[in-house]
C-alpha cells in the first residue's frame, strides 16, 4: 500500500473504505453493500430457500398477529410504529393490515439507510393501504435514534426485524440497544428479531447458496468501490467465503484474493496490494440463544416482556421494555 498525498475524505464511505483496506487484516463495513444493486441482491437473498430467516419471521407475524397487535395497541392516544431498516416491509404488512382492520389509531414510520427502499415502500404502502398514515424517513440507525428521543409523547413501538442486529458485534449491539433504551419512555416497547443458534450447516447454507446470489451480494461492495471511488477491483480475482463458529454463534463473511494483485482506488489516492489468499472480512451475522439475548438486554437496561418463535425455533422475536428501577 502506498499513499502519496494526504487524503481529505469527502464522505464516510471514503473514510471507512480507506481505514478498512489499510488495516491489517483488511475489512470493509457491511452497511456499504446496500446501494441500489445491493438492495436488489438482498431482496433476492430473502427469496432464496436457504435463507430461512425471512420465512421464519414471516411465519411468526402470521401466527401471532393478533397477540402482537394487542400488546402494541390499547393506548388512548394511539401509538407510533417505528421500523428501523424497513426494507420491503413484507412482514410488517401483515401487522399493518390487522391494525387497520381493528381501526387502531397509529402512524407507521419506516426508516432505512436506503432512500430508494423508503421511497419504494411508502409508494407501495399508500397504494395497498390508502387509509394508513405513513411517514418514511431516511437515516442511519444511530442518527435516527437521536431523533427518536424528540418524538411526541404518545406510545412508541420500535421494530428491528430481519435479525439486523446480528450485523453488529456484541459491544456495538449493546450500544445500539442502550441508545434505543434511552429513547424510550415507560410505556414504549421494542420488538426485535434475533436469529437463533441451530445446526451449523443450516446457517452456513443460508450464507453460501449454490446459485451465487450471496457471493454477488458480498462482491457488490467491491463493485460499489469501483463505481463510486474509481477503484479497479477485478471481482473475478476474489471468492466469497463463509465460516460459522457454533461456540460464539458468529457467521463471518470474507472475500478471499485468489491471486497476488494490486488494486488502485483513485478517489482515495490509494494502491493496495493483495497477496494470494489474503482476506477482506466483510460482514458478521450473529446467531443467538435466550442466554445471550437476556445478557444483551440486561446490559442495555432492558427487560424481556415476552418472545415469539417459529415452529422449528430457528428464529425469535423478543419484546423488550425499559427495565423499571
Ligand atoms: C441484513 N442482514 C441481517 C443479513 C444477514 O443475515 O446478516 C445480510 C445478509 N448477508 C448475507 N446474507 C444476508
Amino acid at each position: 500500500m502506498t499513499k502519496t498525498t494526504t487524503t481529505i475524505f469527502a464522505t464516510t464511505f471514503e473514510e471507512d473504505t480507506y481505514k478498512g483496506l489499510t488495516a491489517s487484516p483488511k475489512y470493509l463495513l457491511s452497511k456499504y453493500i446496500y446501494d441500489e444493486k445491493g438492495d436488489k441482491l438482498f431482496q433476492d437473498i430473502m427469496h432464496m430457500p436457504e435463507y430461512y430467516l425471512t420465512n421464519c419471521e414471516y411465519a411468526i407475524f402470521k401466527k401471532y398477529t393478533a397477540e402482537i397487535a394487542t400488546i402494541f395497541s390499547g393506548e388512548e392516544q394511539g401509538f407510533d410504529l417505528i421500523e428501523l431498516g424497513a426494507g420491503d416491509g413484507k412482514k410488517t404488512k401483515i401487522l399493518l393490515k390487522h391494525l387497520i382492520e381493528l381501526e387502531q389509531n397509529f402512524t407507521y414510520i419506516p426508516i432505512d439507510i436506503s432512500q430508494n427502499a423508503i421511497d419504494g415502500l411508502v409508494k407501495n404502502l399508500s397504494k395497498e393501504f390508502p387509509e394508513l398514515k405513513v411517514e418514511g424517513e431516511k437515516g442511519e440507525y444511530f442518527e435516527v435514534l437521536e431523533n427518536l428521543k424528540t418524538y411526541k409523547s404518545r406510545k412508541k413501538v420500535v421494530l428491528v426485524l430481519g435479525s439486523n442486529i446480528g450485523n453488529l458485534l456484541h459491544p456495538k449491539a449493546i450500544e445500539f440497544l442502550t441508545k434505543l433504551n434511552q429513547s424510550l419512555h415507560k410505556q414504549d416497547l421494542l420488538f426485535i428479531g434475533f436469529d437463533q443458534k441451530k445446526h451449523p450447516q443450516t446457517i452456513l447454507n443460508a450464507y453460501n447458496d449454490t446459485t451465487g446470489i450471496t457471493e454477488a451480494f458480498n462482491k457488490n461492495h467491491l463493485a460499489r468501490i469501483n463505481k463510486e471511488l474509481g477503484g479497479n477491483f477485478n471481482l473475478n480475482a476474489f471468492i466469497h467465503w463463509e465460516v460459522y463458529d457454533p461456540e460464539s454463534g458468529t457467521a463471518k463473511s470474507y472475500l478471499v484474493a485468489t491471486e497476488d494483485q494490486e488494486v488502485k482506488i483513485i478517489k482515495l489516492n490509494l494502491h493496495i496490494k493483495f497477496a494470494q489468499w489474503e482476506t477482506i472480512h466483510t460482514e458478521i451475522s450473529q446467531k443467538y440463544d435466550d442466554t445471550i439475548v437476556k445478557w444483551l438486554a440486561n446490559e442495555a437496561g432492558l427487560a424481556i416482556e415476552t418472545a415469539f418463535s417459529d415452529e422449528k425455533n430457528y428464529y425469535k422475536n423478543y419484546i423488550f421494555s425499559k427495565k423499571q428501577k
